[in-house]
């Protein structure tokens, strides 16, 4: 019997022969080929099937075994960085909806949530390697694949939302776009969602529930202000008709804000959230909920790094499921494939008041110092 890597996975020669079955008693209920955990029983009865073909270096490849990677990454990476199932597997291939380990044991990916297409998918990794082979370098030069993905998104979106900056991950994009919400309306407190989760960043830390609410955090920082899980199935209001009720929420956020003399930068939610177990905003909480924030000055964001991206089935963003245009949305995971791309895409409004806030362009346009010729701005320098 004959099996290529489909069958045989990618522990054993491509080749093999399995005519040593009946030493095992198999007759009639062979399951195919040998399982992983008998290869040491097969390899001790089996003759060396390379005997045969002479293939050089067949067997002088040796990866590490599962301890010895479990051994170092304790030993050399970070800390934090978990691992999952009580025996750790080793992924060594993604394929679609499936990731394989060294065994070539194939499973059905339920976890990952970024193989927005598949693992690998065939188009994704030849626009990724022909680019690569091609050029990589700095978004300050000009090239048409920029503004080709920028049209693409903004196709996706209503026109209200214009202006696209890239960036390489979600926690970027949401640092970027509460950095964008504190220049434009000049205040520093956020409102954020009980159980939200919106990056591993200093800001997106101090904006998400999930971390500091969680173990071994230290609750909500000063300019950070909660309110609970919009869940109409488990949550604080339960049933119909409790969209108002968690928009009230959002409105005594906004009170206590004031109440202590400041104001508000910005409202951030997922329309689905998502590390909150998926939990569907109840109706009309979030044109509320935007409403009010809107009415003393606020920006409103729609985190969309888990459910946009045309992971929703009936609308592309998640925020359509509501009837609401937000100031900013922020995308991640999906649009990359996994690959490390993220984008920021927010009105005219607020992209010219970031700007001009920020002094972009003054960086951008500035010439050098005709005395030390460095961007020193000629009125200070040092020379
Ligand atoms: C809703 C949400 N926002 C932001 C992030 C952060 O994205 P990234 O892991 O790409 O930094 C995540 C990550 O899981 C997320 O689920």
């Amino acid at each position: 019997m004959l099996g290529d890597q489909t069958v045989n996975g990618n522990w054993a020669p491509h080749l093999h022969f399995q005519i040593m079955l009946s030493l095992l008693d198999y007759t009639t209920d062979f399951p195919g080929v040998a399982y992983a955990n008998q290869i040491d029983v097969w390899k001790s009865i089996c003759v060396d099937p390379n005997a045969l073909f002479c293939i050089k270096n067949l067997h002088t490849k040796k990866s590490a075994s599962n301890e010895e990677l479990i051994g170092y990454r304790k030993q050399h990476l970070g800390k934090g960085l978990s691992l999952q199932y009580k025996e750790p597997i080793k992924m060594v291939r993604g394929e679609g909806a499936y990731l394989l380990d060294q065994f070539g044991r194939k499973y059905l990916d339920t976890v990952n949530n970024v193989a927005h297409v598949g693992h690998e998918h065939p188009n994704v990794i030849k626009a990724a390697q022909q680019q690569v082979a091609i050029l990589n370098t700095n978004s300050r030069y000009l090239h048409e694949n920029i503004n080709l993905l920028a049209q693409e998104i903004l196709a996706t979106l209503p026109q209200e939302l214009s202006v696209v900056h890239f960036v390489n991950s979600g926690s970027e994009a949401n640092e970027l776009a509460i950095r964008m919400a504190k220049t434009v309306t000049g205040k520093e407190d956020v409102i954020a969602s009980e159980v939200g989760y919106h990056g591993n960043t200093n800001t997106c830390v101090a904006i998400s529930s999930y971390k500091f609410d969680g173990k071994g955090g230290k609750g909500a920082p000063e300019h950070t202000h909660i309110f609970p899980l919009p869940d109409a199935f488990r949550g604080k209001y339960r049933g119909k008709n409790t969209g108002e009720k968690y928009a009230e929420e959002v409105q005594q956020c906004i009170d206590t804000i004031h109440k202590k003399g400041d104001g508000v930068s910005a409202l951030i939610v997922e329309p689905i959230i998502s590390c909150g177990g998926q939990i569907e905003l109840p109706d009309g909480f979030l044109s509320k909920a935007y409403t009010a924030v809107r009415k003393v000055g606020g920006v409103c964001i729609s985190d969309e790094v888990q459910v946009g991206c045309g992971r929703l089935g009936t609308s592309f963003w998640g925020f359509q499921l509501h009837n609401v245009i937000p100031d900013i949305i922020t995308i991640g995971k999906p649009i990359g494939n996994g690959h490390p791309l993220a984008a920021v895409v927010c009105t005219e409004a607020v992209a010219n008041q970031f700007c001009k806030r920020h002094g972009v362009f003054q960086h951008l346009w500035r010439k050098p110092c005709f005395l030390c010729y460095r961007n020193c701005c000629i009125a200070n320098c040092k020379k």
